[in-house]
């Protein structure tokens, strides 16, 4: 029996597997509006097989997008637009979908990754960013303006905002995004944040302003609607943080009433490159989810089903994000099921495809 493709509850959502769609940017929106490429893009992944379809960082604020072409959630046109496009994906399939909700802070004003993701200059239309601290992400970099408590209170109160907005399109789970060096995860590190006032300093400090988002994201939320955070397993840089300190920032997520983790890393600076290696933050996770004791996700070059249901049967962590695999094969939970002896939920549409296609009286 495959633990990967056995149900789970988180809160009162009970996903179908614990395969998740990690989100990924598709830097194709229009002033953060969804339009037709996520309905084509969202339609596909609902169709995946994956239990969670978790979709792109989404953006609370406009200053607080990566990219000009990232999806946001601070507009009117914004959630009709989200709330058309999450309608559409549910009538194709039947993933339930999450919303990661996020704030760019020091990597904002960037060119998309196929424009060779640099920062912004005159002329690409930049606008002024936030952090923690006034240091660039890397050389070439603007330097981001030192939020003040006026910033914070603004932040957090997108945050609220967005949460909001993705209840009311119906969102089945909501995700604050507290890793890979944007806002929340750069006033965490200690490399990023060298601030000498209540938000910097001890570890208490740094997670003061990440924890009262948390807090105020989780009063808007109800109780049986998942609240989860991605967070940094490890800088990958000596003076960053470490898994001694994810399991903290676990707890610390926990008593604010999380329900869930998922356990990345790296992403802090421009010149931080994350380990090469099959399921690299899954030893990670595995510290977190016993020492911290909450539901745990992972992510990180998961690629092959049978290593996938490793992770799960042996208790790393309780769920897999996958991200670059599903685009690469978008029926990967389809095929994965297959491998391991399971089964997924398939459109009527496509129903012809089950078992029997594949079973030895149809060959030959
Ligand atoms: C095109 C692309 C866009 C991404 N956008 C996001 C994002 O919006 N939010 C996020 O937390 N991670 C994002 N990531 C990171 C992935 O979610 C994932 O953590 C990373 O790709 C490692 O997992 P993988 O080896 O399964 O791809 C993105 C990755 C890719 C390839």
């Amino acid at each position: 029996m495959s633990v990967l493709f056995s149900p789970i509850r988180l809160a009162g959502l009970e996903l179908a597997n614990r395969i998740v769609v990690s989100p990924m940017c598709q830097y194709s929106a229009d002033d953060g509006c969804a339009n037709d490429w996520h309905l084509v893009h969202l339609g596909m992944l609902a169709n995946s097989g994956a239990g969670l379809v978790v979709i792109e960082a989404t953006h609370v604020e406009r200053h607080g997008r990566i990219t000009h072409g990232c999806l946001g959630l601070y507009s009117d046109a914004n959630e009709a637009a989200l709330a058309r496009a999450i309608a559409s994906a549910r009538r194709a399939g039947k993933a339930k979908f999450g919303i990661q909700i996020a704030h760019s802070g020091r990597k904002g004003s960037a060119h998309r990754p196929w424009e060779g993701g640099a920062p912004l200059k005159n002329g690409g239309d930049p606008w002024p960013t936030i952090a923690a601290s006034a240091l660039p992400f890397g050389d070439g970099w603007h330097t981001p303006a030192e939020a003040t408590e006026a910033d914070m209170n603004r932040a957090r109160d997108a945050f609220v905002n967005a949460a909001q907005r993705a209840l009311r399109i119906g969102f089945d789970a909501v995700e604050l995004h507290m890793a890979h060096g944007y806002l929340l995860h750069g006033f965490m590190s200690p490399l990023a944040n060298k601030r000498t006032d209540a938000y910097g300093g001890s570890f208490e400090n740094r997670m003061r302003f990440p924890l009262s988002v948390a807090r105020a994201v989780r009063a808007a939320v109800p109780r049986e609607v998942p609240l989860g955070a991605r967070i940094t397993g490890s800088d990958w840089r000596d003076g960053g943080l470490t898994p001694d300190d994810a399991v903290a920032i676990a707890k610390a997520l926990k008593a604010e009433g999380l329900d869930y983790l998922d356990v990345s890393s790296g992403g802090l600076a421009a010149d931080i490159r994350n380990p090469s290696e099959r399921g690299y933050n899954a030893a990670i996770a595995a510290r977190v989810k016993r020492e911290a004791g909450i539901p745990t996700r992972t992510v990180g070059l998961i690629v092959e089903p049978e290593q996938a249901e490793e992770i799960v049967s042996e208790g790393q962590a309780d769920m897999v994000s996958i991200g670059r695999a599903f685009l690469d094969d978008p029926h990967w939970a389809w095929h994965a099921a297959r491998a391991l002896g399971a089964e997924v939920a398939r459109p009527r549409q496509y129903e012809r495809t089950g078992p029997k296609l594949w079973a030895p009286a149809a060959k030959g």
